[in-house]
């Protein structure tokens, strides 16, 4: 199994290598195959559904550029885990909460909106990590066992099942843990949150245990943005200190360290985990970037943001009915191409594209493989199990 796992390493390492020496031309030429599934574990950055399902529709003017409704999604479009399954010529996710007209053949998504990876009080959700790990379990038990009765019983409801066999050829998407240190920071100077740390990877370490008890083989793990430079926080914290881009630099500090322990547990697990492959994703720099060449995109001010609440703040993009029956509306916004942010917590669709074009070109990605690429390498080692 070492040596097996040593030679698969070698293979990837050499494939890196040519990979970035290579043109496009020659990625696409080769034969591209594709996960035939992918479950994904987040938070807002990623929930295409389950806070409306579970707890109340987000309202228009979400999902307006690319939906023309709110389809669940806090962005004027789609999001980075759309791009990606767009990328795999797989469905957009159902929410695994969601209980009407889903259809799980090719994944799910436990993503829910408010979510972080520990269980702490203070979270907007109770939906931690661990609670959407439990989920994922019990999806798959249910779907074994009725995709077994459907052959007999049931027929009708096997085209929405996910294929038992898939579960470890599947792609496994992560992108949390900005909740935890944005809540953190609220109550905690850099050093506290900075030393809640290792509780978070070890939380965080727990889930990715257990998934692959399950039969997860392929990660892909996104580090967390520069939470700092949210503009709903900048506007929280007036007095905290500035970095050089304009952003929070304690809540930036923290997130830049939270990623460098990220990393470094990931790179030991691949070392752990025999016949897996946990790529780590560097969404921090793919955001920065789009913060420091906010001018050069097209961005108007990178800490403005597109749908600004009627009751002020964050979050407040769309209707809101007070208990007195009062409805106030925020703006719906013109030119949203021209903001990074939709609603001073959220990234726009532009935003979201251009995030996952670096992750799916593999040019974020440690090994540096491509999304699509990444499949064909999991087939060799699934095979192996
Ligand atoms: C911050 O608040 C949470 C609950 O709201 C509490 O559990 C935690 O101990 C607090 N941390 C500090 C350093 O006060
Ligand atoms: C489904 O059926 C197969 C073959 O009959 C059997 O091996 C497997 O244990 C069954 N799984 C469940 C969860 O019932
Ligand atoms: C209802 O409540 C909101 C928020 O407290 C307030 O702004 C509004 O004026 C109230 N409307 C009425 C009719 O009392
Ligand atoms: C997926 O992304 C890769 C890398 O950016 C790109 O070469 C390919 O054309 C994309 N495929 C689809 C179907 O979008």
């Amino acid at each position: 199994m070492a040596t097996s796992k040593f030679t698969f390493f070698i293979i990837l390492f050499l494939l890196g290598l040519t990979e970035k020496s290579s043109t496009a031309s020659r990625i696409n030429s080769r034969k591209s195959c594709n996960f035939p599934a992918v479950y994904n574990f987040g938070d807002s950055n990623s929930d295409t559904g389950a806070i409306s399902a579970a707890i109340g529709e987000v309202p228009p003017p979400n999902g307006v550029a690319f939906f023309g409704r709110s389809a669940g999604r806090h962005s004027d479009g789609r999001l980075i885990i759309d791009f990606i399954t767009e990328n795999l010529t797989l469905p957009y996710l159902t929410p695994y909460l969601d209980s009407v007209g889903a259809n799980y053949r090719h994944g799910a998504n436990f993503a829910t909106g408010g979510s972080c990876i520990r269980p702490t009080v203070a979270c907007f959700s109770q939906f931690h990590l661990g609670t959407q790990v439990s989920q994922f379990i019990h999806f798959k038990t249910r779907t074994l066992s009725l995709y077994n009765q459907t052959n007999r019983k049931t027929p009708f409801c096997k085209g929405v099942l996910a294929r038992p066999k898939d579960f470890s050829k599947a792609l496994y998407t992560f992108d949390i843990g900005q909740n935890d240190l944005a809540i953190g920071f609220q109550n905690m100077t850099e050093e506290q949150l900075k030393a809640s740390i290792p509780a978070i990877i070890e939380s965080f370490t727990t889930a990715i245990k257990l998934l692959y008890k399950e039969g997860a083989r392929f990660f892909s793990i996104h580090n967390t943005g520069p939470t700092g430079c949210l503009p709903y926080l900048l506007k929280s914290f007036p007095a905290t200190p500035r970095d050089q881009y304009g952003c929070l630099k304690p809540l930036n500090n923290v997130a830049i360290e939270f990623n460098k322990q990220l990393k470094q547990k990931i790179s030991e697990l691949n070392k752990e985990l025999p016949s897996s492959l946990l790529t780590y994703v560097d969404v921090y720099s793919a955001k920065n970037h789009l913060i420091i060449k906010a001018k050069n995109l097209g961005f108007v001010d990178p800490f403005d943001y597109c749908c600004v609440g009627a009751v002020g703040r964050g979050m407040g993009c769309g209707k809101t009915i007070f208990p007195n029956g009062t409805e106030l509306y925020s703006s719906s916004c013109q030119n949203r191409q021209n903001f990074i942010s939709w609603d001073g917590i959220h990234c726009s669709e532009t935003a979201n594209m251009l995030v996952a074009n670096r992750i799916l070109d593999g040019s974020i990605s440690n090994p540096p493989l491509p999304t699509q690429r990444a499949c064909k390498l999991t087939e060799n080692v699934v095979g192996k199990i």
